[in-house]
């Protein structure tokens, strides 16, 4: 099916089903651990092999030497693998450092050996007697340091302009121009990355731990110079993403490798303290941003430019994409340059890009009001546009920002927050108010699906989507349930199988709507598929309801369709230019009360709100779900989460989650979240867009809008520790 028209009328809009506050239907298989993830995958009549990875312990250089002479006698051990056992591997489409390192080393901790042992203590033991000698030469590590040798990435994003911003923001009668830094960080997510691999001649099969399927797949087959149809991915359950597990990792590549080696099905997890270092995280940035406006408010110039650093053939973090279109605005300009680190690979983290970006912008924003004496939910509702600022022919599709501002600002008493800072106190604590904007844009990927409809009346539902702890099992259930007219648990949802249609996988908030509209098309031709054989003409002739398929007078059972044989469809939504003549993005609101601590400059969060417009809410308890956690992501990025750099040895120091620290129950208090009642039918059929990354942009500025606010204290370099407070 392609959607390049505008959605009219379809059966989703019954909202019966789609829409209804569902509880997750895979919740009792994960709250009663009956849920395999993908270590835990167990077949009783294999006795599985365990491989434990060996990283590089420098940064940059070459191995001069490497002796497994030691480890290969250590008990237990099966087979001691390094690239060289294993001939060339080709690299990957979306890895910039290979993921098996040969002589020379990109990263510190990049994968050099793998050690497969009966047992994962034998590997891990016998790992530690692999000896390397290295010649290391000397990296960059130091964003600051090497930004000036920063340059435009070569396939990135482009810079952009609008008007004249130089002579605007010269003229203007308030001028605001101030950095801001955001620190590497990491995903965090619980499920550490986790594969078994398994040969079964020439063809592979992988239980692992993935986002992508089929990106997994392709790079897999790649890497390993096989055919992707020998390739066989699954990943039922996913403990978090956040985007780690976007893009193959080293995980899969050395179980298959170990794997062949040993002739045996070998498991290798990556024990968090490596992973830190092996695998992606989020850039470190630097932000400047200057803002020009008249006495009233109105923006008349803005400019964003950010620079971050990567791994030679790697990409900037591009956290200038809101400030091209969240504010109004005639002379504009953005750019993004990259410096070259020789840091762990950086690459996308939940909202790659807008989440940093929004960090800055958000403050500015608030800075530019204070500036102009505005209250800075005024000062949002000045520059709010309907029109794409760099394009005023391309109208938003849906665009209710003001919406979210002013419901955020009702619903949150911002008319009690003290306009002076550091004026209200609590008994130790001063506290303040904070509030940002939320924007993310909506992203469209082609999504496929199988149904079918066997004589019980069950409809399966078969794609490779993924479901990251997101809801997708249940939203793609209520999905085939609202199209079928049959309830809930008459849908049975099989996720994460390479053997099944590509989806748009999990990722970029764009998995909700995309991979439900992929369902929805499967549907369309079950439907459609039910009417021949029940002797209609169309679908269009028909109600499904209740389990029954109804004409006029006439009912029938909707299984009577597949009395004989099971009934079988299958699509997939393509997207036209809808995303094109119109820009597609979601909006919201962030508001959030903090105390801070007089003596000793400790932050609390005691509420937060966010209101969301983000197209139809699909199921809004697992929505909420998606916002709850991003908010409390968006509280570690104002105040804890950093990867600490080792400048001289070139890797990230606190490679725990004792040292990266992120919020726990305790500091997150009391969370609200409201969406607004809209669709949007430029997105899909189900006129849904992503709400996961959204929650998440705009919040750390928010927090640090209301810790401002609180003391007076302006900081501009996350996280805003204590020590920055006192
Ligand atoms: Mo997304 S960057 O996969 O959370």
């Amino acid at each position: 099916m392609r959607f390049d028209k505008p959605a009219t009328m379809n059966p989703i809009d019954q909202g019966k089903v789609v829409g209804q506050p569902i509880h997750r239907i895979d919740g009792p298989l994960k709250t009663t651990g009956r849920a395999v993830y993908a270590y835990e995958w167990h077949d009783p009549n294999t006795r599985y092999i365990y491989g434990y990875v060996v990283g590089s312990a420098i940064a940059k250089g070459r191995i001069a030497s490497i002796d497994v002479s030691a480890a290969k006698q250590a008990p237990g051990v099966i087979a001691v693998v390094t690239s060289d056992d294993v001939g060339e591997l080709k690299k990957g489409k979306y890895n910039t450092a290979k993921l098996f390192g040969g002589t020379e080393i990109q990263h510190y901790h990049q994968a050099i050996a793998v050690v497969v042992a009966e047992t994962f203590e034998e590997a891990r033991a016998a790992a530690a007697l692999v000896k390397v000698d290295y010649a290391e030469q000397k990296g960059v590590f130091d964003l600051e340091a090497a930004k000036d040798t920063a340059v435009k990435p070569k396939d990135g994003e482009p810079d952009s302009a609008v008007g004249d911003f130089d002579a605007a923001f010269e003229t203007a009668a308030v001028r605001f121009d101030q950095t801001y830094t955001t620190p590497d960080q990491s995903h965090a997510m619980m499920e550490p990355h986790a594969s078994i691999a398994a040969w079964n001649g020439d063809e592979l099969t992988v239980w692992t731990s993935s986002q992508m399927i089929d990106w997994w797949r392709t790079d897999l087959a790649t890497t390993l110079g096989i055919d992707r149809e020998k390739v066989h991915i699954m990943s039922p359950f996913i403990g978090g993403g956040f985007g780690s597990k976007l893009f193959l990792r080293a995980d899969a590549v050395l179980a298959a490798l170990a794997a062949r080696e040993a002739k045996r099905p070998v498991k290798v997890a990556l024990p968090r303290p490596f992973l830190i270092n092996n695998t992606t995280h989020r850039p470190a940035t630097i932000q400047r941003i200057r803002i020009g406006a008249e006495r009233d408010g109105r923006i008349t110039a803005i400019a964003h430019e950010s620079w971050s650093g990567d791994l030679p053939g790697g990409g900037p973090e591009v956290a200038v994409q809101q400030t091209r279109l969240l504010y109004a605005g005639a002379n504009r300009m953005t750019a993004t340059r990259l410096a070259t680190l020789d840091l762990p690979e950086g690459n996308a983290m939940r909202a790659p890009g807008e989440a940093p970006g929004m960090m800055a912008l958000e403050i500015a924003i608030d800075e530019m009001a204070e500036r102009l004496g505005l209250d800075p939910v005024e000062f949002r509702v000045i520059n709010d546009t309907q029109v794409d600022p760099e394009n005023p022919e391309r109208p938003f599709s849906h665009r209710d920002l003001v919406g979210c501002l002013r419901t955020g600002a009702e619903r949150f008493g911002w008319h009690d927050r003290n306009k002076q800072p550091g004026t209200r106190r609590e008994g130790n604590w001063l506290v303040g108010m904070g509030v940002a904007s939320a924007f993310r844009n909506n992203l469209l990927l082609p999504s496929g699906a199988r149904v079918r409809l066997d004589r019980e009346g069950i409809v399966t539902v078969e794609t490779d989507m993924t479901d990251i702890g997101t809801g997708s099992y249940t939203i793609i259930a209520q999905t085939a349930a609202e199209m079928l007219g049959v309830p809930v648990d008459k849908v049975a949802v099989s996720l994460a199988d390479s053997r099944f249609p590509v989806s748009s996988g999990s990722g970029g908030q764009f998995g909700g709507n995309c991979s439900t509209a992929g369902v929805y098309a499967a549907c369309v031709k079950l439907r459609e598929a039910v009417a021949q054989k029940l002797g209609f003409n169309s679908p269009d002739e028909l109600t499904f309801a209740e389990g029954e398929v109804r004409a006029g007078d006439r009912r029938m059972p909707l299984a009577q369709a597949a009395s004989d044989e099971p009934l079988a469809a299958e699509d997939r939504i393509e997207f036209g230019d809808l995303d094109k003549t119109h820009q597609q993005s979601t909006f919201g609101a962030h508001f959030v009360e903090v105390g801070v601590d007089v003596a000793t400059g400790e932050t609390r969060i005691r509420r937060m709100l966010a209101t969301c417009g983000a197209g139809r809410i699909l199921n809004p308890i697992t929505a909420r779900s998606q916002v709850i956690g991003a908010m409390t992501m968006g509280v570690g990025g104002a105040l804890s989460e950093e990867l600490v750099v080792d400048k001289e040895r070139g890797f990230f120091v606190n490679h725990d989650l004792a040292a990266y620290e992120v919020p726990v129950h305790a500091d997150i208090p009391h969370q609200e979240v409201i969406f607004l009642d809209e669709t949007d039918p430029m997105s899909s059929p189900m006129k849904a867009k992503g709400i996961a990354e959204l929650g998440l942009c705009g919040v750390a500025a928010a927090v640090a809008n209301a810790i401002y606010n609180a003391t007076g204290i302006r900081v501009r370099e996350y996280p805003i520790t204590l020590d920055k407070l006192i």
